[in-house]
């Protein structure tokens, strides 16, 4: 199966794929990365690893609907068979999520559903909540709304920030991701009438 790893950032999730490959623990390639920020750490995890990767500066485009379709070529010039979002932080249009339906993942660091969007580890903080975490879930056009492939959690200990939060829960995100792309990779997993599927029983 080939990937095409969007990112924003740092790409630990990126960087969490191209090790679990490299250790023959995900049956896979990398085709492509593809940055919306031209300083994004993981376009040098990628160029590290011998990985093509691109930024697409969303800042040269005019509206939205011309970033998703130059993304979307993009992905398509990679061969890609499955997008993967790891810390890519935009938006995209209905358009584009329906072109990718089925083959389009994200991994976002809440229980969802709750906390969809963003600052999910300060927002679980302040409720008081006890236990918080990590949601792989396919992509439909509600934002974080798709349904949920995996779910791990953690605790929240009294004292903790966010960013002690952060840490614990993409230690999980790491673990987990490279999981379910074998899954994906392995043709166990699938979309079907907005619901996740694993060996053909629901999730
Ligand atoms: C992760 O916490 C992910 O859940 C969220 O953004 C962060 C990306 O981290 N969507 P990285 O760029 O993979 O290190």
């Amino acid at each position: 199966t080939k990937l095409c790893v969007l990112i924003s950032g740092n790409g630990s999730n990126l960087q969490a794929i191209i090790d679990a490959i490299a250790a023959g623990r995900l049956n896979a390639v990398v085709s492509g990365v593809i940055s919306n920020r031209p300083n994004a750490y993981g376009l040098e995890r990628a160029a590290d690893a011998g990985i093509e990767a691109i930024c697409l500066d969303h800042t040269d485009f005019d509206d939205r609907a011309s970033y998703d379709a130059a993304l979307r070529a993009q992905i398509e010039a990679f061969g890609a068979d499955c997008v993967v979002l790891a810390g890519f932080m935009r938006i995209l249009t209905p358009e584009f999520v329906d072109a990718f339906a089925g083959k389009l993942v994200n991994i976002h660091p809440s229980l969802l559903p709750k906390y969809k969007g963003l600052h999910t580890h300060q927002r679980a903080i302040d409720n008081g909540d006890e236990e918080h975490g990590v949601s792989v879930h396919f992509v439909t056009p509600e934002l974080d709304g798709g349904p949920v492939i995996i779910q791990c959690r953690v605790p929240v200990f009294e004292d903790d920030v966010a960013s002690d939060l952060a840490e614990r829960v993409q230690e999980q995100e790491r673990r987990i991701y490279p999981l379910v792309l074998g899954w994906f990779s392995a043709g166990r997993l699938s979309m079907r009438d907005n619901k996740a599927i694993l060996d053909e029983q629901e999730l």
